[in-house]
């Protein structure tokens, strides 16, 4: 699976559609996806350059071996400066209507700016990132906003089984699958192609002993029903991420995770 992430994630829109997720992805007129910006996006994704002591890159953070996710609580940036937030997965986001966890990026072309910029993630300026990479801030998003779009992870056995495969998963994971969508309601929030509404919810992970540790996407709307709430992550490959560890949870996933369906989810993965 991880060979076909980066083969995927390699050739970007020359890729056929892994089975299970829409054939249609949309990207913005101006930046239509091309091998070349793919290929550009790919090479940046994965350069120390584009921080500030050149110790980190993109991929520090989103590491693929992890379904692009880093294993910690919190993100570290540059110089140890740690963040407040979890490293999402990047599995499938182009698909995504808005980005980070609370949504405040409505394009991916914005998103990518961001942490190149933030002075607790990489720490550039505009003008250093131009002077380092000979390309305008908005050639780096193009071409990195085209290369999340082709990391793709679909045809697992989740997939094949909805697909007719009804050999595809055991009868452990029939079982898990009917909870998910039963009984546990999972697939209320983690439901359609990508298993995520992309919607923004309270499932209390911010709260501590009463006390409100991130607004979430209050932060966006200012909106009080929105206090504590996060968006939907997609449950692709997370038997990769840290989450699932967690979570001890059964997951659909390409990976033979073990459902342990007694066991009560805990998806907090912020500090
Ligand atoms: C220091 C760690 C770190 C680095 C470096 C980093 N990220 Fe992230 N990334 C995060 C964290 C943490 C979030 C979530 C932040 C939030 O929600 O406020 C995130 C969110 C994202 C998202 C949104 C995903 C979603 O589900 O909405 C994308 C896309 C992304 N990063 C791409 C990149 C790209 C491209 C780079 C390189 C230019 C990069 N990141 C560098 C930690 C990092
Ligand atoms: C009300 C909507 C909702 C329901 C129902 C729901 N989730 Fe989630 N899930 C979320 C949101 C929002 C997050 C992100 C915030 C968090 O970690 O709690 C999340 C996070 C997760 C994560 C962590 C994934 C990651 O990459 O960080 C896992 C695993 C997960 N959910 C599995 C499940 C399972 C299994 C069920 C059913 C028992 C379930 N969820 C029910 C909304 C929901």
């Amino acid at each position: 699976m991880l060979l076909l992430i980066l083969m995927a994630a390699s050739l970007g829109a020359e890729q056929p559609v892994p089975l299970g997720l829409d054939i249609y992805m949309p990207a913005p007129d101006n930046n239509q996806p091309t091998r070349e910006k793919v290929v550009l996006g790919r090479r940046l994704f994965f350069d120390r350059g584009l921080s500030l002591d050149r110790s980190l890159s993109c991929a520090t953070c989103h590491d693929p071996k992890r379904a692009f996710t880093d294993g910690r609580t919190v993100s570290v940036g540059v110089y140890g400066r740690r963040g407040s937030r979890n490293a999402p997965s990047l599995i499938n986001r182009g698909y995504g209507e808005t980005h980070f966890w609370d949504g405040r990026a409505p394009a991916l072309e914005k998103q990518v700016l961001e942490p190149i910029l933030s002075s607790l993630e990489l720490a550039l300026t505009p003008a250093k990132l131009e002077e380092r990479t000979r390309l305008s801030p908005a050639e780096v998003a193009n071409a990195l906003a085209s290369y999340v779009r082709s990391i793709r992870s679909g045809n697992s056995a989740y997939d094949r089984y909805l697909y007719g495969d009804h050999g595809a998963l055991n009868k452990q994971r029939r079982r898990g699958l009917a909870l998910f969508r039963g009984k546990a309601g999972c697939s209320l929030c983690h439901t359609g192609p990508n298993l995520s509404d992309e919607r923004f919810h309270n499932t209390g992970v911010a709260w501590r002993e009463g006390a409100l540790l991130d607004s979430g996407r209050f932060r966006v709307t200012g909106s009080t029903l929105d206090r504590g709430s996060f968006k939907t992550p997609t449950l692709r490959e997370v038997a990769r991420t840290a989450s699932l560890v967690s979570s001890r949870w059964w997951i659909i996933t390409t990976r033979e995770a073990v459902p342990t369906p007694d066991s009560i989810p805990r998806f907090g993965r912020f500090a």
